[in-house]
């Protein structure tokens, strides 16, 4: 295990180039470069598996034990014109998903747009997402840029008429962005669903079917942690992930509260520690951040508690998780409460050929949930009031911890 991460730590303080030629030693297709850059395991069904990642990280893939498209049935047989943008793209299934006809990928690096078109059998190539938003063919795009982007990128596809899936987080650094793509999901009366990948966790998925049910009562108090030693910068397009102020990429962890109740924060107070790892240090990263870890409670929209933790700078187990205590009962790893009957807790079933696939089976969850929500005219579960309402919070709580864990209001997003 220690050697491997220190294979992989090595490669990584490369940069891009060098992860490259690394995954090109080991042998592995597109599909690998898609899913090991993101810690995800190998798929099983089909493709390449990624031994070398298989005990980096949490990133676990959910085991199946069941066939994942048992009971699915159709709602419809349209097939939704889709592009994908970004080399993370191509772990979703989009391009196995029966209600999509996936019209063209794109991405700025020429060999990621490359591989990229290879992982997902698609010919159709763009040099950019500006470019491909001026395709009047293609109904919605799927964003997996670098996450500063990301707003100013959804702006882009929604103004063009295209519904919008975008990987996390919703926001960067930057809070008038949530008012802007509040406005524009509105004006456009089009989709936009933000993939947390945290939402489609079999625990997260199972507490939200028993929120909904009653089975909690109030949330008295919940836990979310995303826990990725970061000794080395990844790296990332522009570089930005060197420095990252952990409470910015907060919505693994706050999922943990905000997606299973589909609620909302109202203060903040969060505490860190001057982080003894170099690019975690204020005056060696453009965010001037101090921190590799950032501890925030919350209270919540129903006068409970929440602790959600990031952390950047702690070596040791890395995982993507939460749980919490309800007034009328708790989840660890399962329901222990007073209820006896409870809802069905498991996951929806998946269209066949659609994999459940990385960060613990969910991500062909999202994709599924983003069509579904296209073709039944209907909010996606992961919409624009529960994006901010997960992404917004991490913004306060890093500028709490600047100020030494002052409390500061939360706007809600309804
Ligand atoms: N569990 C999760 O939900 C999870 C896991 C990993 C990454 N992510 C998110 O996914 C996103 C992508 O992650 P990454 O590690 O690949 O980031 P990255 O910075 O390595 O790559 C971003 C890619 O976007 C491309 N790009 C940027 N602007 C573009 C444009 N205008 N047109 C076309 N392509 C463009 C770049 O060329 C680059 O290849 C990030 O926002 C990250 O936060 C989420």
């Amino acid at each position: 295990m220690q050697s491997k991460l220190l294979k992989l730590n090595k490669e990584k303080s490369k940069g891009l180039p060098a992860r490259r030629d690394f995954l090109k030693k080991a042998g592995l297709g597109a599909v690998a470069l898609g899913l090991s850059q993101f810690g995800c395991r190998g798929q099983r069904a089909e493709g390449p598996v990624i031994t070398d990642f298989e005990e980096v990280q949490g990133f676990e893939e959910e085991p199946e034990v069941h066939d994942p498209s048992y009971g699915w049935e159709p709602v419809s047989d349209r097939r939704i014109r889709v592009g994908v943008v970004g080399i993370f793209g191509a772990t979703f299934g989009f391009q196995d998903h029966p209600n999509v006809e996936l019209v063209g990928i794109s991405d700025l690096i020429p060999e990621r747009r490359d591989r990229l078109a290879e992982a997902t059998r698609c010919k159709k190539t763009y040099a950019s997402l500006e470019d491909m938003v001026k395709d009047d063919s293609i109904e919605a795009i799927f964003i997996g840029t670098d996450a500063p982007s990301h707003a100013r990128h959804t702006l882009e596809v929604l103004r063009h008429g295209k519904h919008a899936a975008v990987a996390v987080p919703a926001i960067f650094g930057e809070l008038e962005d949530a008012g802007r793509l509040v406005e524009e999901v509105k004006r456009s009366g089009l989709k936009y669903m933000m993939f947390e990948t945290s939402n489609y966790r079999a625990n997260l998925f199972a507490m939200h079917r028993i929120y909904n049910a009653r089975g909690f009562g109030k949330l008295v108090y919940t836990e979310g942690e995303y826990y990725h030693y970061f000794g080395e910068p990844y790296p990332s397009y522009k570089d930005w992930r060197v420095g990252l102020p952990p409470q910015w990429y907060p919505t693994h962890s706050n999922a943990y509260y905000i997606g299973a109740t589909n609620g909302h924060f109202t203060e903040v107070s969060c505490l860190g520690l001057p982080s003894i790892v170099p690019h975690l240090q204020a005056e060696n990263n453009i965010y001037k951040n101090p921190f590799g870890t950032e501890i925030a409670m919350f209270r919540t929209g129903e006068g409970g508690m929440a602790r959600m933790a990031v952390s950047w700078d702690t070596p040791g187990f890395g995982v993507e998780t939460g749980r919490c205590r309800g007034q009328r009962g708790s989840f660890t790893e399962t329901y222990q409460g007073l209820e006896k009957e409870l809802p069905g807790i498991s996951r929806p079933p998946l269209p066949p050929g659609v994999r459940p696939g990385g960060h613990g089976g969910s991500h062909g969850h999202l994709t599924n949930e983003f069509i579904l929500s296209i073709l039944e005219d209907r909010d996606p579960w992961i919409d624009i009031n529960m994006s901010l309402n997960m992404t917004v919070p991490g913004l306060i709580a890093h500028k709490s911890a600047l100020k030494g864990g002052e409390w500061m209001k939360i706007p809600r997003y309804v």
